[in-house]
């Protein structure tokens, strides 16, 4: 097809650099290589029981058609149940918007809110929508940094003197893709003062709050006072139940934002599938203890890699306090992310993304996923230590 066919805005949209990796790990599984897949960010578990048989039962229950395009009542219901009680909110059903997958209601809301040319603050390291779709929709996303060195919170002088009269909205994920953090509650509250003092919407990923170790608790910033009227709440069922191939999500705001959002939604996708809504229901409703194993699984898995990360000379690591990546520092070894990647994944079968991959502030860094059976890491690991070592004795 003739390139010049498509529009403008396609070429601003960069293929995902995660997906390369996955596509070569696959590739060199064809010729008959074991690989350890470290690089996709999905729940290794199964989908609990208790939620499948929600699905069954609804389908036969003739739960076929679409729902209301905000979602069905219920559901929304039970999120805004959940955020109150759970992350100390007050929302009711008018205030969520149930989605297909996060994903749908992330692109959503950055539609809903941006202007061409409006600037909007995004960290860097990123999950790569967040550069990407402010670009495609003609916006300037512009960066604060996240550094290994404060435990990977943002400065928050530096995003004060980011500020311009263009600034729309700030962009948080806590805790966070691709660094493991988790924003402290002092940093909230002076994003909050921030963002009320200049006037700026909050955008705030929390799709990885059920996952954390303990370290640290999850604070919704929309809890804070002054912030609810001004924040979008972003969330959904993929990474604390395992449901990534379900597709459901959901955004919290002001009912007129919701009003609004739904009006895209609407032409977008209509409305979640009927069925998995009846399932995420059941997810928020009859949980007894299953988010909580595979919590306590991933945090075996995650005390386990970073010890033996650090033992190995030449990486490092932080200790990550929430979501399931880790974010391995390569710098000693004096070679790009991409070329360690490439290295490990050819030489020693292990797939992890370069950090490269989700902003220059990444550069120097892998992201390890940890959503990976406890078996597979001892081995990738042990793989991980050959591998350093040969890099070091070719310098
Ligand atoms: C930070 C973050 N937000 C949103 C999503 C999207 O999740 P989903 O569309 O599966 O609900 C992801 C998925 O990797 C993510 O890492």
């Amino acid at each position: 097809m003739n390139k010049d066919k498509l529009a403008d805005r396609m070429g601003r949209l960069a293929p995902s650099g995660i997906r390369k990796i996955n596509e070569r790990a696959l590739e060199l599984e064809r010729q008959g290589k074991k690989v350890f897949h470290f690089e996709i960010g999905r729940p290794d578990f199964d989908t609990p029981g208790y939620i499948k048989k929600a699905a069954v039962e609804s389908i036969q229950h003739g739960d076929v058609f679409y729902t209301s395009n905000f979602g069905d009542l219920e559901l929304r219901r039970a999120i805004a149940e959940k955020l109150n009680r759970d992350n100390g909110c007050h929302y009711s059903f008018q205030n969520i918007l149930v989605s297909v997958g996060l994903s749908e209601g992330v692109f959503d809301v950055l539609c809903a809110v941006l202007n061409e040319s409006d600037e909007i603050l995004i960290s860097d390291p990123v999950w790569i929508n967040y550069l990407n779709i402010p670009k495609f929709l003609g916006a300037v996303p512009v960066s604060y940094q996240l550094k290994e060195e404060n435990g990977y919170q943002p400065d928050l002088n530096e995003i004060r003197a980011k500020i311009t009269d263009k600034t729309k909205a700030i962009i948080i994920t806590t805790p966070h893709n691709p660094t493991g953090s988790v924003l402290s509650e002092e940093v909230l509250r002076g994003l909050a003062e921030i963002a009320i003092q200049h006037d700026l919407l909050v955008i705030s990923d929390e799709i990885y709050e059920r996952l954390v170790y303990g370290e640290k608790k999850h604070v919704s910033i929309a809890s804070l006072p002054g912030m609810q009227e001004r924040t979008f709440t972003l969330n959904g069922f993929s990474k604390a139940y395992s449901m990534t191939g379900w597709r459901v999500g959901y955004i919290a705001a002001p009912e007129e934002w919701i009003t609004a959002i739904n009006k895209l939604h609407q032409q977008n996708t209509t409305c979640a599938a009927s069925f998995v809504q009846k399932a995420a229901l059941a997810a928020l409703r009859q949980e007894s203890g299953e988010v909580d194993r595979m919590v306590a699984e991933y945090r075996r898995r995650r005390d386990y890699a970073v010890k033996a990360i650090n033992e190995i000379e030449g990486v490092s690591c932080a200790c990550p306090e929430g979501a399931f990546y880790i974010f391995l520092n390569v710098r000693e070894l004096g070679k790009s992310s991409e070329f360690v990647c490439e290295y490990l994944l050819e030489k020693y079968q292990i797939a992890m993304v370069p950090g490269s991959v989700f902003g220059a502030s990444g550069e120097g860094y892998l992201r390890m996923s940890y959503a990976s059976s406890f078996e597979s890491i001892v081995e990738g690991c042990t793989r991980l230590k050959a591998a350093v070592q040969e890099l070091r004795d070719e310098r």
